[in-house]
This record gives C-alpha cells, sequence and structure tokens, in this order.
C-alpha cells in the first residue's frame, strides 16, 4: 500500500522495543495498516563464535564500543528489506542515529519526517558508542532527544517514532486537533483543563469556563498557557516570533487531506 509507512530499528534489545511498539497508538496505527515496524537483532549479525558486537575502544578509555563490521551487514539487510530491493538505492532510507551528540529533535522535526514518504531505519547505540566508520560510511542523521545522557538508543527511537506516528493521517481519530495543536505546539503551552466534578472539595473550576461565552474562554486559555509559557519556559517566547515558519508543515499537510478529499 503506498501510504503505508515503515519504521525499522537495529537493536541489542528486540524483545523490549517489541512489547513497546505492541501498544496503545502504536499498535493501532499499525492494526490500521497505517504503518509496520520492523525489529533487527545486531546479535544476529555479530562476529564470532560469540556473536560478539562491541570491542574495547583503540587508545584507551572506558567502556565498550559496538564494532562496526555487524553494524555494516545489519544495515545493509535492514536497507534492502525497507527499500524493497538489495542492494538499497542511496537515499531511498532515511538513516537515523540516536545520540546525545546530535541536533534536538523537535515537534517540526516530527512534522518533516510525518510528510516524508520514506521508510525510516534507527541505529540504537549502546555502551560507550559506535564505531565511527560507521558514520562515516552511511549518511546516518544523528539526533538526540534532549541534553542528558541516556544508556541507549532505544528510548529515544521509540520517543521519536511515537511523536512522528501521531502526526501521520489517520493514526489519531482526530486529525484536525493534531493540525491545530501542532501550528502551536513549538512555542506555546496546553492551557489548563478541568472536567467534572465543578466543585472538587473546595477548588472550583474556574468561572468563566462555565459561562459558555467562547470568545471569554478562548482569551482565558491563551492567556492561562501563555502566562505558564512564560514562567516556566521563557526561552520559548523568542520561537514564538518565528511562527509563522511553524505553521508551514501543518498547512501542507491540511493540503494533502484537501487533494484526497477531491479524488
Ligand atoms: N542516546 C543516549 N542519550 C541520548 C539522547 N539524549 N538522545 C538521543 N540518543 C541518546
Amino acid at each position: 500500500m503506498e501510504d503505508l509507512r515503515s519504521f525499522g530499528l537495529i537493536t541489542l534489545f528486540p524483545d523490549a522495543l517489541a512489547g513497546m511498539l505492541d501498544f496503545s497508538i502504536l499498535k493501532r496505527a499499525k492494526e490500521k495498516n497505517l504503518v509496520r515496524y520492523h525489529l533487527w537483532n545486531l546479535r544476529d549479525f555479530g562476529t564470532g563464535r560469540y556473536r560478539s558486537t562491541d570491542d574495547y575502544p583503540y587508545g584507551g578509555g572506558s567502556g565498550m564500543i559496538l564494532r562496526p563490521d555487524p553494524i555494516f551487514r545489519a544495515t545493509r539487510v535492514a536497507c534492502a528489506s525497507l527499500a524493497g530491493m538489495d542492494p538499497s538505492p542511496e537515499g531511498s532510507v532515511r538513516l537515523v542515529y540516536p545520540s546525545p551528540q546530535g541536533a534536538v529533535f523537535t515537534q517540526s522535526v516530527a512534522w518533516e519526517w510525518a510528510n516524508d514518504p520514506r521508510p525510516v531505519l534507527f541505529l540504537c547505540g549502546h555502551y560507550e558508542g559506535i564505531d565511527e566508520r560507521v558514520l562515516m560510511a552511511h549518511p546516518f542523521e544523528e539526533w538526540s532527544i534532549g541534553d542528558y545522557v541516556l544508556t541507549g538508543g532505544e528510548i529515544p527511537a521509540l520517543a521519536m517514532i511515537d511523536a512522528v506516528v501521531r502526526l501521520i493521517p489517520g493514526v489519531l481519530s482526530d486529525h484536525q486537533s493534531v493540525l491545530t495543536e501542532t501550528f502551536s505546539a513549538a512555542d506555546e503551552f496546553d492551557f489548563p483543563q478541568y472536567t467534572r466534578p465543578p466543585d472538587y472539595e473546595g477548588m472550583a473550576v474556574p468561572e468563566v469556563l462555565l459561562s459558555g461565552h467562547h470568545l471569554r474562554i478562548q482569551q482565558y486559555r491563551s492567556e492561562k498557557a501563555r502566562e505558564k509559557r512564560d514562567r516556566v519556559r521563557p526561552d520559548l517566547r523568542a520561537i514564538s516570533r518565528k511562527k509563522s515558519e511553524m505553521a508551514i508543515a501543518p498547512q501542507e499537510q491540511q493540503e494533502r487531506i484537501n487533494g484526497n478529499e477531491c479524488h
């Protein structure tokens, strides 16, 4: 199917990832045939009798490094499979290496990937890193999910997959709300929400939300969201000024949806 999106992962922990990819929205997206997940166990491509995948760093230092040879073998097999041909043409698969040394993955990057039909292959590193020759030989994009160091690339890869999959049309029941949300997600906070009961042990829902006055409710919500954003994330104010740029991706999405409806 033309719109089926593929996400592949090369990992030493395929079982842990399989479990995470098999619940909630990620599972439903798969059941709706909108996405497919593929896992390759790096150990299957290991070297020698013990299928070794790591070794000591040249030049000394603590920890182990993932060897290049198992990664090259696994990448070749995974790319051929994801691209549907062997060897896969250069650039037909987006190669991603999650790493704290990468550029920071943001909502606008998630939109870019959601709009790119190419399969995405994640190479999940572990230990102290991977042999640099892998990054020299293949156009792996390095992406970080934030300025902290995790024990491996599995959790970052899942975070990126989750952020992208929910933007694919048809995955969430209300795609319009994703378009609206993403228009502002980079620079705005969500406003505070309330549900029943209207009064819980003396804590009352703000009067304006019960008023039925849509304009006042809207004003109240954006005021509260802005107040919190400026207190918690003053840095986002600058991004707010670039809002028109951020609006491009959702607009393109909307055009795609409109286009599909016409044919
Ligand atoms: N691997 C380890 N830490 C990471 C991070 N913060 N982002 C992406 N990959 C990582």
